[in-house]
């Protein structure tokens, strides 16, 4: 089958988002999710919190029949409380412990881990339901949904992206210098982009967007143009 083909099947379609940190995927994804009424996954968290439980159960996040072990039978749950999101592990809301740099910082080392890769990944494709899901990580397009027919991949300076997360953090109340943000998400990108296992990179067939010095809403506006022109076309291929 070709690739056009390919792309018109009956499954739920995907809009896959993927990128370095900081590069603006959650803001972007969230609002295309709002304007699509699609669903959303956030693959970042799964391996956040797959960090997080190695830390509770006091597993070393490089042991790696361990950490696959917690994350095939991780006890997550994502509620909606009031309006208000919330990440759940076991009987604990960690949603505020979630978003540190630090659990950043064991997600990339649990992430390295083929077979905790592996434990998560029916999980993740698990998200794929009507109308359509928009995915947002590192291996998005190449390795989760590589039959996706939107794929984006968001890049921006590293200096802008620094400043963004700083914000965010700032915004959320943490305690945290640009300065050790910047060497942090420096060397996170680096453990991603290097490792052997669905390394970052843009898939062969994404469409990558440099959002530095863009406003989100026109980075949103180009990325809804994207998903609307593949609805058309997917609309008159039926
Ligand atoms: O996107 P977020 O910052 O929440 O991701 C945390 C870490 O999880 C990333 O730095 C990366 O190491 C890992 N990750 C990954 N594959 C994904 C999503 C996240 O390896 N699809």
């Amino acid at each position: 089958m070709d690739r056009e083909a390919e792309s018109f099947t009956d499954q739920p379609p995907v809009l896959a988002i993927d990128g370095p940190s900081g590069a603006g995927k959650g803001t972007v994804a969230k609002a295309v999710v709002e304007a699509l009424g699609w669903h959303f996954l956030d693959s970042g968290a799964l391996y956040r919190l797959t960090g997080l439980y190695c830390q509770r159960c006091g597993v070393d996040p490089d042991d790696v029949g361990r950490a696959a072990g917690l994350a095939s039978e991780l006890p997550a749950s994502f509620r909606v409380v009031d309006g208000n999101e919330q990440v759940w592990l076991g009987n604990e809301e960690v949603s505020g412990e979630l978003r540190t740099e630090a659990t950043g910082a064991l997600a990339s080392r649990v992430a390295v881990l083929q077979p905790v890769r592996d434990a998560l990944l029916q999980r993740q494709r698990d998200f794929r339901r009507p109308p359509g899901l928009v995915a947002d990580g590192r291996d998005m397009g190449t390795v989760v949904f590589p039959d996706a027919p939107v794929k984006i991949f968001l890049t921006a300076t590293a200096e802008e992206r620094a400043r963004r997360r700083y914000k965010q953090l700032k915004d959320q109340g943490a305690n945290v210098s640009l300065a050790s943000l910047s060497e942090e998400i420096a060397e996170r990108d680096r453990r991603d982009a290097s490792r052997a296992t669905a390394p970052l990179k843009p898939a062969p067939d994404a469409e990558t967007l440099d959002t530095t010095g863009i406003a989100v809403t026109e980075v949103v506006e180009q990325v809804l143009q994207r998903v609307e022109v593949y609805l058309r076309q997917a609309s008159a291929h039926l």
